[in-house]
């Protein structure tokens, strides 16, 4: 144990050397056994920091990935895009399966290779979700915890408001009563404006207010309408778990390590306690060789909707027959282990339009795109702090009378919870010219995929199948979310400003319309599910509600896995407070 005496020396001495504790070498790892072994994560970041408040607790960051810091791309949020290059270094380089619900396409899937996990380089949308969604995580394990009541003070606790690099007036654009002013991650309304663009999807609520209602902070709960996006920049660069969760001040701890380039491949060291397997210690690859790093009290696992089911896979912990069928012992029978994935799928309508206020005239034009860098590098302010997914959201149902609910029950999880959202996006589909897109995602869809293993070699790329379209429920719906994005547009704000359209979806018949959805359709990068809460003793899940692996001792998933269905939000707020809330439960356990 550490006294506090040497953890203040330690912090003092680290500081004034500038000394970083995120090891880029095995070598240089003071030890193989800590208190907690923490796999990786935007979510990892926040329990190990909320652990290690406590100075005689040590935690153990084990991260596959490389460094963010250094790396522009990720700091510009102009340029985190970047970053997605499938076979670039950031990215774990993943394909789908072949999707029944795309024609059989298969598509790239984005996961980050980087410490912080996806908010290394996701799209930086900040949104918590509906409160009909929480409360139906409460109903679903029997956990009042989750509900949007109690999980609001996370919120709170994760987030520091901060106001846009533009300094712009921001009243009307946000509810400043709703949000928190000290957490790690900055938030902040955007920081560079498209005014010709913005000002007509104003309009267009005032004049579509049925269909479009205004909305003036999405993050209350009740997200239904348009409104202002709110995103994950501070002072005009990308707010991560780990520009947050590991900022100088927390990683100086003498009792938080962290290390790169470790590839956990499973967990080792089974041992019974009270009547339960407990699994001593971690197994990971760094460079050619393994290694162990043994956890005292609790192996937490963060390694997201896709490494979490893996590594329990890889573990034993899953399906019998599969298991056995890839000659894995079976420690923990658990056959929900990588099922009922739930994600998020976007289309995107793209008109050309008679404005050059469009993101193109920065990406076509050379000399505007290197004047926006040096004003960015030298003030953090202009079109760089822009985050490109959007400048507006709307979160939007179906109409009650849908022929999709002949097909399925609402999976919405209430009328206050969208079905749809849509992003409003000033530029195009990169050719030249001038351009806006209005993406239209299905974020209640019915369709449950998986992932899963297809070898007993834990290092083998995983079988990842986010059933895109899978139900028919989901190519109904979507197609009238289609037609949606096309009223919108119908509003006279539009008028002299809109040209024609990139492909003329209005032109086809249903069956050409729906054709054209399967053959372009986007992930939505939002997978949940694959690691699910449940109420305890309930007959499928993976996880009790205090996030335990059910049946098995000292091992916890605190990640988006846990989420048993997709929110209709972008999913990194809900994995903060699933972070802060798992943070708080294993303290609770733990004193
Ligand atoms: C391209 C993209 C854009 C997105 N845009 C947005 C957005 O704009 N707004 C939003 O709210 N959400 C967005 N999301 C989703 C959001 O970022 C994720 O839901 C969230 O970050 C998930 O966090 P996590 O902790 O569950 O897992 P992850 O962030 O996936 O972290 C898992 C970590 O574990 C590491 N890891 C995995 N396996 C292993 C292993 N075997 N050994 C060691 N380490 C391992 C990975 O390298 C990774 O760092 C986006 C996601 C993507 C991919
Ligand atoms: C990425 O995956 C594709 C196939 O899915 C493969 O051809 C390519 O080599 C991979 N790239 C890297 C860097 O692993
Ligand atoms: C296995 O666990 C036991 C008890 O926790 C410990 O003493 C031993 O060192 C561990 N062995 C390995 C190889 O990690
Ligand atoms: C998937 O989740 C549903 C509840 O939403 C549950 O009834 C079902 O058993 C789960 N399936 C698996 C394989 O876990
Ligand atoms: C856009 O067009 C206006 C005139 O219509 C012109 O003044 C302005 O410089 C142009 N801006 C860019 C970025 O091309
Ligand atoms: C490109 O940007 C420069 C600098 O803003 C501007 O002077 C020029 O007119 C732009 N070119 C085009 C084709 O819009
Ligand atoms: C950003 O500015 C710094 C000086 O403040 C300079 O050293 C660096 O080269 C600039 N980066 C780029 C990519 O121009
Ligand atoms: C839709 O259009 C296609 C031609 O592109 C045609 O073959 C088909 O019969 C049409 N379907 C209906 C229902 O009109």
């Amino acid at each position: 144990m550490l006294s506090p005496t040497l953890t203040i020396l330690g912090v003092l001495f680290f500081s004034s050397v500038g000394f970083c504790k995120v090891y880029e070498d095995v070598a240089d790892l003071p030890r193989l056994r800590y208190d907690y072994v923490v796999v990786g994560g935007t979510a990892g970041n926040v329990v190990a920091n909320r652990l290690t408040e406590n100075p005689s607790v040590s935690v153990l960051v084990l991260e596959a990935g490389v460094s963010n810091e250094g790396i522009v791309d990720a700091e510009v949020p102009f340029l985190g895009n970047d970053l997605l290059t499938p076979t670039g270094p950031y990215s774990w380089n993943y394909t789908t399966t072949p999707q029944t619900g795309l024609n059989g396409r298969t598509i790239s899937y984005a996961r980050a290779y980087l410490l912080g996990g996806c908010s290394s380089h996701n799209g930086m949308v900040y949104t918590r979700g509906a409160k009909d969604d929480f409360d139906r995580y409460a109903k679903l394990t029997g956990d009042e915890g989750w509900s949007w009541d109690q999980i609001f003070p996370y919120f709170l606790k994760t987030e520091k408001w901060t106001p846009p690099a533009d300094h712009h007036d921001t009243r009307g654009q946000f509810n400043p009563r709703i949000h928190g002013t000290a957490g790690p991650i900055s938030v902040s309304l955007s920081g560079f404006q498209w005014p010709d663009f913005q000002r007509r999807i104003i309009q267009t609520t005032e004049e579509l207010p049925h269909d479009f209602p205004f909305n003036s902070d999405m993050n209350s709960g009740q997200p239904l309408g348009v409104g202002w996006v709110q995103s994950t920049i501070g002072h005009g660069e990308r707010s991560s778990s780990a520009t947050g969760y590991l900022a100088p001040g927390y990683i100086q701890r003498t009792n938080l390590d962290v290390l790169l380039h470790a590839h956990v491949s499973k967990l080792v060291n089974v041992t019974q306690q009270q009547g339960k397997p407990r699994f001593g210690g971690v197994q990971f690859r760094y460079g050619t060789s393994l290694f162990v790093a043994e956890a005292s009290k609790e192996i937490i696992l963060s390694a997201g909707s896709i490494g979490t089911p893996q590594i329990l896979l890889n573990s034993g912990i899953g399906d019998h027959n599969t298991l056995h069928a890839l000659g894995i012992p079976t420690v923990v029978d658990l056959p929900s282990v990588g099922q009922n994935a739930s994600d998020h799928s976007y289309f995107a309508l793209t008109w050309a339009v008679n404005s050059n206020d469009t993101m193109e005239s920065i990406t076509q034009n050379a000399t505007r795109f290197n004047e926006a860098f040096d004003q960015w590098n030298t003030s953090r302010t202009g079109p760089f702090v822009f985050a490109t997914p959007g400048t507006h959201a709307g979160w939007l149902r179906l109409s009650a009378d849908s022929p999709a609910f002949e097909i399925h029950p609402d999976p919405s999880p209430g009328y206050g919870a969208p079905h749809f959202e849509v992003l409003f996006v000033p530029s195009g589909a990169g050719v030249p010219g001038h351009f806006i897109s209005l993406l239209m995602g299905m974020v209640s869809p019915v369709s449950r995929g998986s992932v899963a293993i297809s070898s007993g070699d834990p290092f083998a790329v995983p079988l990842l199948d986010p059933a895109y379209l899978a139900s028919e429920f989901d190519v109904i719906a979507l197609l009238e979310g289609v037609k949606l994005a096309q009223k919108f547009l119908t509003a006279p704000a539009w008028q002299g400003y809109l040209g024609a359209p990139t492909v003329d979806f209005a032109a086809m018949n249903t069956t050409e319309q729906v054709v054209n959805l399967r053959a372009n359709v986007l992930s939505g990068s939002h997978m949940v599910g694959t690691a699910s809460m449940s109420a305890r003793g309930a007959k499928y899940g993976v996880v009790d509600p205090d996030l335990k692996v059910k049946g098995i001792a000292g091992l916890r998933v605190i990640d988006a896995s846990v989420l048993p269905t997709v929110p209709g939000a972008h999913t990194q707020a809900a994995t903060y407070v699933v972070a802060e809330r798992g943070a708080d439960l294993v303290k609770q356990m733990w004193t």
